[in-house]
């Protein structure tokens, strides 16, 4: 009898995407829509990046290429991660995939055997329990709470490491809370890799949306270049989620697992995308710094607006563009908040158990959209939070 493999139900999809789905329904009717809901920058990429891919592909960069990525953008990125990381990468070390999200799953897959147990930040990017279901193995959480500032509990994963746990996934900073993990946690989370021979997968596409400081990645702590597995791409940072390409830095004989998988499944990322990826690397005019001072100032915008709706209650991200809403006071759960902010106001953002249990009181607002449309979107807000106003008062 035909059939489906049984690994493809342990596997589950995205929230944001369902919301999104309901979103342009509601437009095609239409009804006017804020979209704060997917994780897409309304940015583009900066004009020598496109007129790097057009002339790639004018000189006939379309073939297929080494499945590593092309030696040139390998180096790229080791460059630029010891000019933006201080990280010591050699260009060995770094392998170009078709997204972030696919150097995130050719990792898990090099590394995560069935049986195991992998630990992963609760709430997070709903990939990380999904894909480590998929692959026999058991997704353990530990908490990200607001007590806690949304830093982890370093005494939490001790608890949580058992023998069979082999690989630690962390996000810094974190979707959707924001959080940039503290100094003092890195080295925590350090410590309990070694101690316990773990791997540490490290996902820093977000390294570059930072609002304070230099952003510190485990990679750089003592002995953690040789248990680390950087994941990155060129979606975030560089506003290319359509061109797909990411990377992974690791350790050399993980490069080598990770190169026969890509063999085996989609031989290569594209080649012009990669040469134009060289140039946003290089960042000629500036355009992330620029992308970055914009998120800045919607966050403090976003952020300052949503404390004033009763009920909710919202700390400022030191990273990413998310903004992480409490709504427990509201006195409804995040689904009855967010159907009536989609269907009542036109304000698409998403309840936060998509991101995992301790989601659960919570809404993630992207703050993708131009200012003038999030000061809308607060008005609109308000203006419905007349539904829950009273129980607030109570
Ligand atoms: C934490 C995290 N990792 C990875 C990705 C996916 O990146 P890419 O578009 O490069 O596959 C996202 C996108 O939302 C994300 O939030």
């Amino acid at each position: 009898m035909t059939r489906i493999a049984s690994r493809v139900s342990q596997l589950h999809g995205e929230g944001a995407l369902a919301v999104y789905s309901r979103a342009k329904e509601l437009e095609r009717q239409g009804r006017s829509i804020i979209h704060l809901e997917l994780g897409e920058p309304d940015f583009h990429p900066a004009a020598p990046v496109v007129d790097a891919l057009r002339n790639a592909v004018a000189a006939g960069r379309d073939r297929y290429c080494s499945t590593r990525g092309l030696p040139a953008l390998r180096a790229a990125i080791a460059d630029y991660l010891q000019r933006t990381r201080g990280l010591d990468v050699a260009a060995e070390q770094v392998l170009v995939a078709p997204g972030c999200k696919m150097a995130l799953s050719l990792a898990m897959m090099a590394l995560i055997e069935p049986g195991d147990e992998v630990l992963f930040p609760d709430p997070s990017f709903p990939i990380y329990p999904s894909f480590t279901r998929g692959l026999g193995a058991t997704a353990v959480p530990y908490g990200l709470e607001e007590k806690n500032k949304f830093q982890p509990d370093p005494d939490e994963i001790a608890r949580k490491i058992t023998p069979p746990t082999t690989v630690l996934i962390f996000n810094s900073p974190n979707n959707p809370t924001g959080t940039v993990f503290s100094d003092a946690v890195l080295e925590k989370l350090a410590g309990l890799a070694t101690k316990h021979d773990l791997w540490v997968l490290a996902d820093e596409i977000y390294a570059r949306i930072l609002f304070s400081g230099e952003y510190k990645s485990i990679w750089s702590l003592a002995g953690m270049a040789e248990r680390t597995v950087i994941v990155d791409g060129f979606s975030k940072s560089f506003a290319m989620t359509g061109w797909r390409l990411g990377y992974a830095v690791a350790p050399v004989e993980v490069i080598e697992a990770m190169d026969l998988l890509v063999l085996n499944t989609f031989t290569c990322a594209a080649e012009f995308t990669q040469v134009a990826a060289i140039e946003a690397l290089g960042d000629s005019t500036n355009a992330v710094e620029a992308m970055v001072a914009e998120y800045r100032k919607r966050r403090d915008q976003f952020v300052a607006g949503l404390n004033k709706i009763p009920g909710f209650r919202c700390q400022a991200p030191d990273g990413a563009f998310y903004a992480w809403v409490n709504i427990e006071n509201t006195g409804l759960s995040a689904e009855e908040v967010q159907k009536l902010l989609l269907e009542e106001a036109g304000v698409a953002g998403i309840a936060g158990a998509a991101f995992g249990q301790g989601g659960k009181n919570y809404l993630r607002f992207s703050l993708v959209s131009a200012r003038n449309l999030l000061a809308e979107a607060l008005e609109r807000i308000h203006r419905v939070s007349l539904h829950w106003r009273a129980a607030v008062s109570r």
